[in-house]
């Protein structure tokens, strides 16, 4: 018997996979999530010098927030996007971070529909 379906363990519920040798999910298992992604828009504001801020990152995050909520209504997938702290390129501003996708600088306006494009691929997990 899988240790995990022991029912004196504390979580006995949890699926045990070392049993699973099929694709298929766990008889118990809640239906899957949809696929979504995060969007880091950073919208630091240095005192002297250049940063995000300054450089209309919050323009850049008001509209890839509403962009990406107006594709999900249309069915597409959910895009988080939220407001970062400083990345370290204040210079080249403003800074975009997909998480598990690019890095973008200098984003512009003309910019917002192809990141929710990359945000919006299926991407492998990142390995440790
Ligand atoms: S202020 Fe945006 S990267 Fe530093």
């Amino acid at each position: 018997m899988c240790a995990a379906l022991d029912p004196s363990r504390a979580f006995p519920h949890v699926w045990c996979m070392s049993n699973s040798n099929t694709d298929q999910p766990p008889p118990h298992a809640p239906p899957q999530a949809p696929r979504s992604s995060t969007i880091y828009v950073c919208t630091n504001l240095r005192m002297s010098g250049n940063s995000c801020a300054n450089q209309k990152s919050k323009d850049i995050l008001k509209a890839l927030q509403s962009r990406a909520d107006e594709r999900a209504l249309a069915g597409g997938p959910m895009v988080k996007v939220r407001p970062s702290v400083c990345m370290g390129y204040c210079g080249e501003g403003p800074n975009v971070k997909i998480i598990g996708g690019d890095f973008h600088h200098s984003v512009k306006m003309d910019d917002v529909e192809a990141i929710l494009d990359e945000a919006e691929k299926p991407r492998k997990p990142e390995s440790d």
